[in-house]
């Protein structure tokens, strides 16, 4: 539907070519003493095929990322220092081990890429520390360009981003989607497509907007979607369930679901209907992340009190949702069900988890997609299990409404 990406061809010399790729290792650090250490590999694991294919076929490989928000300042809690040291480690014995610089002077980075050694890996400073980054400004972009002979974009989870180094630099070197953005595209695309019935959208998380569109898109191919956190919140309200002081997200497009509650769904297996977006029946609400907690059941009218916040889904719930799951021959998720930075307000986004990795490769085919959900999952010891896991939370959900990222859009032939 989109034509075919462009991946760099079999035949392709790559014998002392300067390849620039864009990778996301935008991951969590965590400050211990004076350093900083990586939280979660899961993206830099990612990249490293690609990597390690590259420099086996004698490529200068000359890595890009961002990390975090810096706005174009020098931010020293989000240099790749921490990231490349982390990368060492993760590389497979017979690849040099990566090299980082600190700081953007084109004209000592020129001759520094140039005299690499084929095979040799390089990782540039962050690139959100320029201001024509994000600006996708052309000189900037074309600036970065003089460091290589090709690019390749193996960054699928920022090509939402119209920035330079996803973008510009298109415009001034051949160039190509990586091997495992191929990979993840056509993951997508089996959901987004014509995905295996029945299919059971599952969302969650801290924001309901960048929801909508995906929920609205694929309401028509959807059996049943499994709604948590502040998307079900808001549409609680909306059916006048008194939810307290939970967060909702007042955001227009919301709105736009209203007609998409009301209708109602048959699913093989089971008698009676059910509603095309389920919320939760019950919750775990209270005063405080820190306050006791107690189970309200939504099901029979039980109502918050004033004070109190939904914190997670609650059993019944769980139980519902995972009713669903066993039926599902398609699963999508992203987004937690609860608040996962506490413990026990995790145990819903853990039974979707758990559910959705024992369903996958073979009854069902799961895709899991976002940083956090990504975390949690990883925390059930199950997430191999899982059929693919993208590396984009929000590039995810675009591109599954039916979005063009503008990262793709030179992309593909
Ligand atoms: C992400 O973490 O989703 C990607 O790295 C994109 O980051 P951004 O939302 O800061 O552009």
């Amino acid at each position: 539907m989109r034509g075919r990406l462009k991946t760099i061809p079999d035949n392709f010399k790559l014998k002392g070519k300067r390849v620039l790729v864009r990778v996301d290792f935008n991951v969590p650090l965590e400050k211990v003493g004076a350093k900083y250490r990586v939280m979660d590999t899961a993206r830099l694991e990612h990249a490293i095929p690609t990597i390690v294919r590259l420099s086996r076929a004698g490529a200068k490989v000359i890595l890009l990322t961002h990390v975090g928000a810096p706005g174009g300042k020098i931010i020293t809690g989000l240099r790749v220092k921490p990231i490349v040291e982390k990368l060492k480690h993760l590389l497979p014995k017979d690849v040099p081990r990566p090299r980082s610089i600190y700081h953007w002077r084109f004209k000592q980075l020129r001759p520094l890429v140039e005299n690499l050694k084929e095979g040799e890996i390089f990782c540039l400073e962050n690139v959100r520390f320029n201001k024509g980054e994000e600006t996708n400004d052309l000189v900037f972009a074309k600036e970065l360009s003089t460091l290589a002979d090709l690019y390749v974009n193996e960054a699928f989870s920022v090509s939402h981003r119209a920035h330079a180094s996803i973008v510009g630099v298109c415009r001034y070197l051949p160039h190509y989607a990586g091997w495992r953005l191929a990979e993840e595209i056509a993951a997508l695309d089996r959901v987004s497509v014509r995905p295996r019935q029945p299919f059971v959208l599952v969302l969650g998380g801290a924001k309901a907007h960048d929801k909508t569109a995906v929920m609205i898109k694929l309401a028509p191919r959807a059996a049943v979607i499994l709604a948590a956190g502040v998307i079900a919140n808001t549409l609680l309200k909306i059916k006048g369930v008194n939810i307290g002081r939970s967060k909702v997200d007042d955001h227009p497009s919301v709105g736009l679901l209203k007609n998409l509650m009301n209708k109602r769904s048959k699913i093989a297996g089971l008698k009676e209907s059910v509603m095309l977006i389920e919320l939760p029946i019950d919750a775990i609400v209270a005063e405080s992340a820190h306050g006791p907690a107690r189970i309200v059941d939504l099901s029979i009218g039980e109502q918050l009190k004033p004070p109190e916040v939904i914190y997670d889904i609650g059993p019944q719930t769980m139980r519902r949702f995972s009713m669903f799951l066993r039926r599902a021959k398609t699963i999508v998720w992203n987004g937690p069900m609860g608040l996962i930075e506490q413990r026990r307000f995790r145990h819903g986004s853990l039974v979707v988890g758990e559910m959705i990795a024992a369903r996958s490769k073979g009854k069902a085919f799961g895709l899991v997609g976002g940083g956090e959900t990504i975390a949690v999952l990883s925390e059930t010891g199950m997430a191999e299990h899982v059929d693919y896991i993208s590396t984009g939370g929000g590039a995810m959900l675009e591109y599954l409404s039916g979005q063009e990222l503008p990262g793709l859009r030179p992309l593909f032939k």
